[in-house]
């Protein structure tokens, strides 16, 4: 661990030095004209952020560290025996700023098996919660319970120097990532299984271990869970999960709080709960017309039927992106190598043939493309994993491989605390009409 930690700390400093001069030199640098549409419409567009881990492009998609989709799944190193990329690769990835060998990812996978104990009393937090309780709720609960672990808060406690903080939120960091799979597959079994936690194998990789705890023993599955982890772990910063996890931690809440805030973000139908709302939709669509392989003409009477009922079509449009998500794209791959005729995933593609021109056709809908959302939950079904309602909390384990990997870069470069100027109506009324000068007057 001491290793890791000395390359990230040396890659911080460097970056350090550079945003140093960049802000000395260009620090007055204007980078933009803001709207007023902007501020009352969900600040689209606005640059208002670091976060080095991931860029997005509105029409390529998400570039981690500079890599597409998929040249991470042709260049991070994959488990022995299996086809997609080791999400811890891609954690090193987002520390480091390197692809990692695979010596480098084996060495981190270690570090994260020995990190991976998760106290009783977190499940006994758990189980004490209605069954009938959301699992992302669950699953937040069982962070929380959990915080009175954490080194960061434990340190301010007692007094630590600012120049401590970035080592103190890195140990977090690793320590959840290590151990909320353990967390999630208890979530799981509590809710739909046997009411048990299943212990971790310590000779598996980070997600073939989720797995395995969760109860697919397949080695198929367990491609997918990498597949899964990797393509959904970072999307930059301005979505909610991310900045809700980086706003908190500027307050300096330790990366327990912050990223159990992040998650009940992501619990939103908007953002990480429409992978559960697409796979329920299309439950829904069979039932109403009764076939479980609608055709193209009918997947189209029932996008109008749901239009008209003033509802979303879930899994489709993006606030960022403009083309068919790179995720969907690398998650047809997945399909068409290992279940090209499964039912449900064939509903997955001829509903991408279907939505995008009635969506276009409505003249509003600024991306009719398919997102990550929108193929998930059918390959997870294909599997026997059919608990939808579980499908976000995939989505929290992976998502903190990104979110807490910008966490230790926010302590690193010393980020303040945010806090940006809101305004009233009121206040907007009255400089349009020229009674201030200012907005905000
Ligand atoms: C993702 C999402 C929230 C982005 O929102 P956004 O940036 O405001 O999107 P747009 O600017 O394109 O929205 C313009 C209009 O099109 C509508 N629209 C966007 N996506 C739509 C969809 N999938 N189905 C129906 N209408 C949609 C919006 O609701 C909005 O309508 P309004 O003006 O009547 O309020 C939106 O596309 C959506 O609700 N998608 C479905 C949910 C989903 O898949 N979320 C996961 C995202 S990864």
């Amino acid at each position: 661990m001491e290793l890791l930690k000395q390359r990230f700390k040396a890659q911080a400093d460097k970056l350090g030095e550079e945003i140093k001069v960049i802000l000395k030199e260009h620090g007055d640098t204007v980078i933009g004209q803001t709207t007023l549409a902007q501020v009352y419409q969900g600040m689209r567009g606005m640059t208002a952020l670091i976060t080095e881990t991931s860029l997005l492009d509105s029409q390529e998609g998400i570039r981690f560290r500079r890599h597409s989709i998929d040249e991470l799944r042709e260049k991070l190193p994959k488990a022995k025996g299996g086809n997609e990329p080791l999400p811890e690769a891609l954690l090193y990835l987002m520390l480091i700023g390197e692809i990692p060998t695979e010596e480098e990812v084996e060495h981190l996978t270690s570090i994260i098996q020995r990190r991976s104990h998760v106290p009783i009393y977190v499940f006994d937090t758990m189980s004490a919660l209605p069954k009938e309780t959301h699992p992302m709720t669950m699953f937040v609960v069982g962070v929380m319970a959990l915080q009175g672990e954490s080194h960061f808060a434990r340190r301010y406690a007692n007094g630590m120097s600012k120049k401590d903080y970035w080592a103190a939120t890195f140990e977090d960091a690793l320590d959840l990532i290590a151990r909320i799979p353990h967390i999630a597959s208890y979530v799981y079994h509590r809710k739909y299984k046997h009411g048990k936690p299943v212990q971790p194998d310590g000779l598996l990789d980070w997600a073939g271990n989720f797995a395995h705890m969760l109860g697919y023993e397949g080695e198929e599955f367990k491609d997918l869970m990498r597949l899964y982890m990797v393509i959904h772990a970072d999307h930059e910063g301005g979505n909610v999960s991310a900045h809700t996890t980086h706003l908190v931690g500027s307050a300096l809440s330790d990366p327990y709080l912050s990223y159990a805030a992040g998650m009940n973000g992501l619990a939103g139908p908007l953002h990480g709960l429409a992978n559960q709302e697409v796979i329920k939709w299309i439950f829904e669509m069979q039932q109403y017309l009764k076939t479980e392989s609608p055709t193209n003409e009918q997947i189209a009477e029932y996008v109008k039927k749901t239009l008209a009922e003033g509802k979303v079509v879930p899994g489709y449009g993006h606030a960022v992106l403009r083309k068919t998500d790179p995720r969907f794209t690398a998650q047809m791959e997945f399909g068409k190598k290992y279940m090209p005729n499964d039912h449900l995933v064939n509903t997955v593609w001829r509903i991408y043939e279907t939505v995008p021109p009635i969506l276009e056709s409505l003249g509003k809908v600024k991306n009719p493309w398919p997102n990550v959302d929108a193929h998930s939950g059918a390959l997870l079904v294909h599997y026997g994993m059919v608990e939808y309602e579980y499908y976000t909390v995939l989505f929290a384990v992976s998502r903190a491989l990104g979110v807490l990997s910008s966490l230790c870069w926010d302590r690193a470069l010393g980020m303040p605390l945010e806090r940006p100027k809101s305004v009233t109506t009121a206040a907007v009324k009255r400089w349009l009409n020229k009674e201030v000068q200012n907005l905000g007057d």
